[in-house]
């Protein structure tokens, strides 16, 4: 695979990212609510020029044409979502006088796409795996025009912690399933299933989220951290809002009157004091501070269960299980030194365990405090260009 996401989705001819819309207040109330934490209220959106770079099956699309934007944009590469989407302009739940779908590349913008030419961007969950989310970063900034607001979406090994340890269940299932695709995903859905019910909400089906992490082929070096995505843009990019909402600032109002406002400087300082909560959905409110904390730790220790987990996601082995239990071993540790974690200690403990036994063969461990563990993914981010 050299294409992120998009050789693995047009290979199956899948967009494993559906949002479960039947109960479509709580769909509007969701996403309308993630828009206001990122300073982005509907009127923002009323008249602007918008561009969704990978809307992926177009559910959320739905939310933000209908907040009354003169032009939108939907930019994907993989000819299924194209497919989704022209399904939705057809059936009339987009209004094809304001938007329109483009097939294409986001390192490579087509023309419909030029550069500062829209008031808002959306890049959600497109980034972060491409072959060097950077690039792809400034590829879809340079698409917000002067004083616009980009949105995007953020992640690492910390955040997906849980996440690595569910990709490691691959070798045994595909074992089980003697090559059969079809009946790997079936397995993998039932074991995955009771995991995805401990989360009091999601927006997911079981099938895709299975197929778009257990099966989806990383690339090696993915990544694009909060402070990687801030650090990257900080030339023309100031931090606007985020989800999770992490920065307070209790400066003066009339205190910016010197051009000294360096968000992104605060931004970046106070993350670094929270990254460490993002490995577990359960530390919230209110998130401890882990002010002179040793922190590194656990971030070196996820980023190489990340390097292991490729070893033995791509090659389909166990070969290197007395390491990654070991790596497993150093982040319990380190996670029993930071604050608000104890639930988090307990399900990496059954993480080990439960990795041995299906290393085993014993692919009907319960996982009974893992399958409560889910890291916080991604966090969202919005910056505006400076004018
Ligand atoms: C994981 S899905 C996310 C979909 C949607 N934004 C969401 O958050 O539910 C990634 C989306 O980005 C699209 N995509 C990934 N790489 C792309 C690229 N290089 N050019 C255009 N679209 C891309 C995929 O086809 C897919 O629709």
């Amino acid at each position: 695979m050299e294409r992120a996401y998009l050789d693995y989705y047009r290979e199956r001819d899948i967009i494993p990212v559906h949002q479960q819309t039947e109960d479509r207040r709580g769909h509007w109330r969701r996403r309308t609510a993630l828009y206001r934490g990122l300073g982005l209220i509907p009127a923002a959106f009323r008249g602007a020029r918008v561009l969704e770079v990978g809307p992926g099956s177009g559910d959320n699309a739905q939310v933000t044409a209908s907040f009354d934007p003169a032009e939108y944009v939907l930019l994907d590469g993989n000819p299924a979502s194209i497919r989704a989407i022209n399904a939705r302009l057809d059936a009339g739940d987009l209004d094809r006088g304001v938007c329109r779908v483009v097939a294409g590349d986001l390192h490579n913008p087509p023309p419909e796409c030029p550069a500062g030419g829209f008031d808002i961007v959306l890049a959600e969950a497109c980034l972060h795996h491409q072959q060097d989310p950077r690039a792809a970063l400034l590829a879809v900034a340079a698409l917000v025009a002067d004083g616009g607001t980009l949105v995007l979406t953020t992640s690492d090994e910390v955040a997906v912690l849980p996440d690595l340890c569910r990709r490691l269940l691959r070798p045994a299932i595909e074992a089980a399933a003697g090559g059969d695709a079809e009946v790997a995903c079936e397995l993998a859905c039932q074991i995955i299933d009771p995991h995805l019910r401990t989360l009091p909400a999601r927006s997911r089906p079981t099938r895709d989220w299975v197929l778009d992490t257990v099966f989806h082929p990383w690339l090696d070096h993915w990544a694009l951290s909060i402070d990687d995505a801030i650090t990257t843009l900080d030339d023309s990019f100031d931090f606007l809002g985020s989800s999770p909402s992490f920065m307070t600032d209790w400066r003066w109002y009339k205190q910016f009157a010197d051009s000294g406002e360096r968000w992104n400087d605060r931004a970046r300082a106070q993350w670094a004091q929270f990254h460490y909560a993002s490995v577990d959905w359960r530390i919230s409110n209110p998130v401890p501070v882990a002010e002179g904390i040793d922190t590194d730790t656990l971030v070196t220790a996820c980023r190489r269960l990340g390097r292991l987990e490729h070893q033995a996601w791509h090659q389909c082995s166990y070969d290197a299980l007395p390491e990654i239990l070991q790596t497993l071993q150093v982040i319990g540790d380190a996670l029993g030194r930071l604050p608000g974690t104890s639930g988090t200690v307990a399900a990496a403990a059954d993480a080990r365990a439960g990795l041995a036994a299906v290393a085993a063969g014993n692919l009907s461990y319960p996982f009974p405090q893992f399958r409560h563990w889910w890291g916080r993914n991604m966090q969202y981010l919005a910056l505006t260009r400076r004018s």
